[in-house]
């Protein structure tokens, strides 16, 4: 089978190459914050990461968009793709690579990878009739059609009959090996729902698929024949290859390969799972490459409960949102509120009563009134207290010493919603802490040593709570670190050589008679429209 997955320390993710047949919707934005924070994470402990990003332009349905726009298909991309790369600048997406599938040094790794494939024997001509779903460039089986032979992802769309000469991928010869791809790598495909959708699929028989189409302009013509153009996912997947491509390095496969593949983590929406999970490693065994370590397919998210679409005029502009309320608060919602892997759904009053609870009143407000309190109490210093002064069964440094370990493993499986429990029920024992000690009473009282201890615990519990958030908050992070005395930026790519995990991560490392920075509100509170 070739080896599987990435031993070196470095540390890649892959968000989908989107299609530009319109500006970034919510769904392309959940898939790339989620990305985004497990790449930070990966910063956060000292690897070498690359997170990658990008966008698929070729294909009958980008042509038919330019065409119906009057305009030149390279124009309309050019245009579509500074909307994706300022999305991403306004969500604090920190990419390393925006791989454009139209870059010219893509068509020669597609090249060099196409005449591999062509060498094993594994190209053939054929005669491809079937139906055709230009929004999902995909051929449909009759059986999944909706009424009216609408595709059954696109509904308001009615697919399209062809019959054509075209180059099929032999991918029936790669059905055992997939299998034992799959037996032998449980992890490859996740989450197992997923899973088991694919095993399901291939277990029914694999059929060849064309790779190439007639009568197509916008794409690049197959190799040895060009009156055929390549078959838009075929050139896709190959993107993530060219992504890894320094600029400077010649467009060869060695120069791609060398450094960072094979790729760790390809996160995608559960719709183009086959691609990724059947597709596209039998295109790599094919081609005699090894195989990434895994596949994640998220959910779908609704709105209201109801499935969004442009039709259903119920789309939620992720620009709009992110405008009102900033990235932090988008990043934190879709990645609190939905346990990833499942669908998911957006609501306007769920999403201000989260962020209200967690983000102002919880986190927010602790760190402002025990920063106060630092400020009247210990001379705007971090508390001067040794952590001898902590009983092994003190709650918060119970509940912080255990943190470290339960938000790594979240963070690892991709269970954003846990990582943030965890997070979240250190803030709120702090809370019931800082209630139950009063330090207010304590200093009153003339226990000094005591009220100190008392802040100390909770300022070192908030501060633990930020570096973890760091990777789905950056900002709020940022603010808590700040306020805190520190200097430094957690969008730095070497915030894990500033910053390490092993010693941040640990409750107990603020350093007694640290500097406070300025007390300022940390997250605004949103008021309910009415
Ligand atoms: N161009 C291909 C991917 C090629 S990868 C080599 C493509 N592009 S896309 O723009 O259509 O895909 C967008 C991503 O957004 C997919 O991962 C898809 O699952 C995701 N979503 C589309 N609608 C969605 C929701 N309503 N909710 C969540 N994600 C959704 O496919």
């Amino acid at each position: 089978m070739g080896s599987v997955g990435n031993h070196r320390n470095t540390f890649v993710i892959t968000t989908p190459l989107y299609y530009v047949n319109a500006l970034p919707h919510i769904g392309s934005a959940y898939t790339t914050i989620a990305a985004d924070a497990i790449a930070r994470f990966h910063r956060l402990l000292g690897q070498p990461v690359l997170m990658i990003t990008g966008t698929d332009e070729h294909g009958q349905k980008i042509q038919r968009t330019a065409e119906e726009r009057g305009i030149a298909p390279q124009i309309h991309c050019d245009e579509i793709v500074d909307g994706f790369q300022s999305l991403w600048k306004s969500l604090n997406i920190a990419y390393d690579r925006f791989s454009r599938t139209t870059a010219p040094r893509h068509e020669a790794i597609v090249r060099e990878f196409y005449d591999r494939v062509w060498a094993s024997g594994d190209i053939y001509e054929g005669r491809q009739q079937g139906w055709y779903c230009v929004s999902c460039e995909e051929f449909k089986e009759e059986r999944e059609l909706l009424e009216g032979k609408r595709c059954p992802i696109h509904t308001n769309k009615t697919v399209e009959w062809r019959d054509e000469h075209n180059y099929f991928f032999k991918l029936s010869k790669y059905q055992e090996k997939l299998a034992a791809l799959y037996a032998e790598h449980p992890d490859f495909i996740q989450p197992t729902t997923r899973r088991n959708e694919v095993l399901n699929f291939v277990e029914k028989g694999l059929q060849d698929f064309s790779i190439s189409r007639l009568n197509l302009d916008w794409g690049f013509p197959v190799p040895n024949d060009p009156d055929q153009t390549l078959y838009v996912w075929f050139d896709a997947l190959l993107g993530y290859m060219t992504a890894l491509l320094d600029s400077d390095s010649k467009p060869t496969l060695e120069n791609a390969l060398e450094k960072w593949w094979p790729i760790n983590v390809h996160l995608i929406g559960k719709d183009i799972l086959r691609f990724h999970a059947v597709y596209w490693p039998a295109m790599l065994m094919s081609a005699g490459l090894p195989i990434p370590g895994r596949v994640f397919g998220h959910g779908f998210l609704t709105k209201d409960g109801q499935k969004m679409g442009k039709s259903l005029g119920n789309t939620l502009d992720p620009f709009a949102l992110v405008d009102q309320y900033g990235a932090d608060a988008v990043r934190y919602y879709f990645l609190k509120e939905i346990e990833f892997g499942r669908d998911g759904d957006f609501n306007k009053t769920r999403f201000i009563n989260v962020l209200n609870a967690d983000l102002a009143n919880d986190l927010g407000n602790l760190l402002n009134r025990t920063l106060k309190m630092a400020g009247r109490y210990c001379g705007s210093r971090i508390p001067d207290v040794s952590l001898e002064a902590f009983a092994d069964d003190h709650d918060l440094k119970l509940k912080g010493g255990r943190l470290l370990e339960q938000v790594q493993s979240a963070y690892e499986h991709l269970a954003f919603s846990e990582a943030c429990e965890a997070i979240f029920g250190l803030i709120r024992a702090s809370n019931k802490y800082l209630d139950e000690t009063a330090p207010w009473t304590l200093f009153k009282q003339g226990k000094q040593t005591e009220t100190e201890i008392a802040l100390y615990a909770v300022l070192e519990s908030v501060r633990l709570a930020g570096y973890l958030l760091s990777p789905i908050v950056p900002s709020l992070a940022n603010s808590i670190y700040t306020q805190l005395g520190f200097e430094g930026d957690f969008n730095r790519a070497d915030i894990g050589q500033l910053f390490p995990f092993e010693e941040h991560g640990v409750w107990g490392m603020l350093t007694p008679g640290q500097q406070l920075g300025e007390a300022r509100p940390l997250f605004q509170r949103i008021e309910l429209e009415s």
